[in-house]
């Protein structure tokens, strides 16, 4: 018996394996998360999350240059602001820390695009992402000051705005606000497919954003759940999304490919603090090698279906693509 089918043929060496690779990462792939604090002359690198930084605005500068010269095409904006309070109303401030940081950046570069997180967890004092009544997250009262705050987000500068809070009908109230103001060309990026996930501390530190009181569980999803994640997206589609979202990436690469199957819609995923962190830790304890494994996970993530990868890892991306060893 002759062996006909011997795919080995097509992985004898690099030439053939580049000719025939299915998915390629490109820089125009990666969105790089930035977080925002008041103050001046700051930038502390953050613990749980190395080689990322809080940045006071005054230090953005060097910081947009380097993301702007390595060809990243766009930031996702994260602000910590000095007083938090029941309502967030720091989140909606026009002089807001995030409000802030995208007229400096768009002074700095008006072409990088600037994404904001739209979400009141890092605002209010018992760090849930909307408003408590009674030790509940109230929905539409919520999903009224997310509107405010893609609003306020929109008139400071953003291009798109991407709310995180996971609130029914959320979109629908942002593409609302934002038609009524004017503000019809900027786009939704909604965290559509947001699950409860235990990937998000060192995030939560990095944002001090952790709820002072129960947990995440009754707006965000239940990673058990794989048919909700399609209902979720449906529903902030026929509300007026124009891009949709994954949350997070590595242990949902399921959910990007069935997402990825059944709209067509620019999709996003997002690959999250703790996927981030992991990959480092075990990289510092010279368990894994950190540039192979990382551009591997991201690649994952990319062939699972997501044409926009959101991570941490952005930058680094970047210069091993280029061929550049940190
Ligand atoms: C705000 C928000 C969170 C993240 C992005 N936006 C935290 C949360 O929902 O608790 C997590 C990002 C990450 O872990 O990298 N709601």
């Amino acid at each position: 018996m002759t062996l006909v089918n011997r795919p080995r043929r097509l992985r004898a060496n690099g030439a053939i394996r580049s000719l025939v690779r299915e998915t390629v990462l490109h820089v125009d792939d990666f969105v790089y998360p930035l977080f925002v604090v008041e103050g001046e002359n700051l930038k502390n690198e953050i613990s749980s999350m190395p080689g990322n930084y809080h940045y006071s605005v005054d230090q953005l500068e060097q910081e947009i240059q380097e993301i702007s010269e390595l060809g990243i095409k766009a930031v996702l904006l994260f602000g910590l602001p000095e007083h938090k309070d029941h309502c967030a109303s720091q989140a909606y401030h026009e002089q807001g820390i995030v409000q802030k940081a995208i007229k400096k950046i768009k002074e700095i570069n008006p072409e990088l695009l600037v994404i904001t997180d739209v979400c009141m967890c890092q605002y209010t004092d018992h760090g849930h992402c909307g408003i408590v009544e009674n030790n509940y997250v109230v929905n539409d009262a919520s999903a009224q000051v997310i509107a405010k705050i893609a609003l306020s987000h929109a008139k400071a500068g953003a291009d798109i705005v991407a709310p995180s809070d996971m609130m029914d009908g959320r979109i629908a109230a942002i593409r609302d606000i934002l038609d009524n103001n004017g503000y019809t060309e900027v786009s939704i990026m909604s965290y559509s497919a947001k699950y409860a996930s235990a990937f998000y501390g060192p995030f939560r530190a990095a944002a001090n954003s952790a709820p002072q009181f129960g947990d995440r569980k009754t707006y965000q999803m239940d990673p058990a759940n794989s048919d909700e994640a399609l209902r979720e997206i449906d529903l902030d589609l026929q509300e007026g999304a124009d891009m949709i979202m994954v949350k997070p990436a590595l242990a949902y690469l399921d959910i990007i490919r069935r997402a990825k199957d059944r709209f067509n819609i620019p999709l996003a995923a997002y690959n999250v603090s703790g996927e981030y962190a992991m990959l480092k830790a075990a990289a510092e304890k010279g368990y894994i090698d950190e540039k192979a494994t990382a551009l591997e996970m991201l690649t994952a993530i990319k062939r699972a279906g997501a044409e926009i990868i959101i991570t941490y890892y952005a930058k680094d991306a970047v210069r091993w693509l280029r061929g550049e060893t940190k």
